[in-house]
């Protein structure tokens, strides 16, 4: 890459990061305490300097999902070929698996200038007019969260997608006119944790659209290894296996453990990133060779110990843990949820028998309360 191009990088770093302080959730919320949690999926504020010395710069960098990867190689070399810039992109997935990193990639792959902003960044229809009106030809714009853009920004967005043309208003009331303005030809790269609120018009417009999935514990140990490479930490093979597995398949925690093993190691140990010491230091940090952590014991604790692994109601059980049940619902069960651990059913949560197992518990007989229920 040029050295414009590495400045253009740099640049969007640190708006990336400015972007993030200014749309960080309101505090005291369940994202808040989602992220006080090792094993949260979530960003901290102070975190997301440190990710972006671990984000990889290019393509051939990015371990893992493979055939996005794939597809956006064709996708970027096919535009490069032409002198065009690509069909705009979405990017839809968990949080912590690459969807800001992907935005930077495309961006620094095309050797583009890249602009990056979010839908609650944008509150005004005008706000997306500054943008899009002052925009050179190629230019990459990132919108983050783009499912909570507002109503006439996202209006505005489907016309300049298209066309590449904004309609300006000047005035207000009766008197107010639309006036045309012509837009250089862009890539808008959207990224979005839940494609679903997205509107059918807008989802259309995107020619390429990219879903990121969680992670194999092998593709998660290449991640942490270059990683240790990148911080100079001394990890053992083995030790990255271990904090593979324990990574919930999403790479910032993997991360995020890796630089809690290293303190640890480092504070108690000869600072080398053995298993031993991952597992020790990891024990400390409650998080289980599954990735589940204190949070997430508990609520199968409650389910199965006090309620005979249910179904029991999301508030009873968020009252039997002591924590919000919006901290159960959106901290917890996702992950239980996906790890097979609990079932979410009509009349309630559910064990099921791999939560038992988890436990050190046998299922009851029945096959576990996760049995279709008969009275529903
Ligand atoms: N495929 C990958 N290879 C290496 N590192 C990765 C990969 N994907 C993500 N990471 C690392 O994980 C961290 C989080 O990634 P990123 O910020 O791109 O996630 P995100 O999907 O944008 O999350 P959010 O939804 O919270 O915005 C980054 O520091 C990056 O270094
Ligand atoms: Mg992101």
């Amino acid at each position: 890459m040029s050295e414009a191009g590495d400045a253009g990088l740099a640049r969007a770093e640190e708006a990336e990061l400015e972007h993030r302080r200014q749309a960080s959730a309101p505090p005291g919320g369940a994202q808040e305490r989602a992220a006080d949690r090792v094993v949260s999926p979530l960003a901290d504020g102070d975190e997301r300097a440190i990710e972006s010395a671990l984000r990889p710069k290019r393509l051939d960098d990015f371990v893992g999902q493979a055939r996005v990867r794939e597809q956006l190689s064709l996708l970027l070399h096919s535009a490069l070929r032409r002198g065009r810039p690509p069909d705009h992109v979405l990017l839809s997935g968990p949080p912590g698996l690459g969807k800001t990193t992907i935005a930077m990639i495309i961006a620094a792959e095309l050797g583009a200038p890249l602009r990056i902003t979010s839908g609650p960044a944008i509150e005004r229809s005008g706000d997306l007019a500054a943008v899009l009106s002052t925009l050179s030809e190629g230019e990459v714009v990132f919108i983050d969260e783009i499912h909570r853009l507002a109503r006439p920004a996202e209006e505005m967005l489907y016309l300049a997608m298209e066309d590449f043309r904004v309609d300006i208003v000047v005035g207000k009331g009766p008197g107010a006119t639309a006036i045309p303005l012509d837009i250089a030809p862009f890539t808008l790269v959207g990224a979005t944790t839940r494609a679903g609120l997205l509107p059918a018009p807008l989802r259309d417009r995107f020619g390429f659209t990219a879903h990121l999935d969680f992670y194999q514990p092998n593709e998660l140990g290449i991640i942490i290894r270059r990683s240790a490479g990148l911080l100079g930490v001394e990890l053992r093979d083995e030790g990255a296996d271990e904090l593979a597995h324990r990574s919930r398949g999403t790479p910032r925690i993997a991360n995020r453990l890796l630089r809690r093993v290293r303190d640890y190691a480092e504070v108690r140990a000869d600072g080398v990133v053995t298993r031993e010491i991952t597992r020790t230091a990891l024990e400390l940090y409650e998080v289980d060779e599954r990735g589940l952590d204190r949070l997430d014991r508990a609520v199968l604790d409650a389910l199965i110990r006090r309620f005979g692994g249910g179904p029991v109601g999301l508030s009873t059980l968020a009252v039997a843990v002591a924590e919000e049940a919006e901290t159960v619902e959106v901290v917890a069960e996702p992950f239980l949820v996906r790890q097979g651990m609990l079932a979410r059913t009509p009349r309630g949560r559910v064990a099921t028998p791999a939560a038992w197992e988890h436990l050190g518990l046998i299922p009851p007989a029945n096959g576990g309360a996760d049995m279709p229920t008969l009275f529903d």
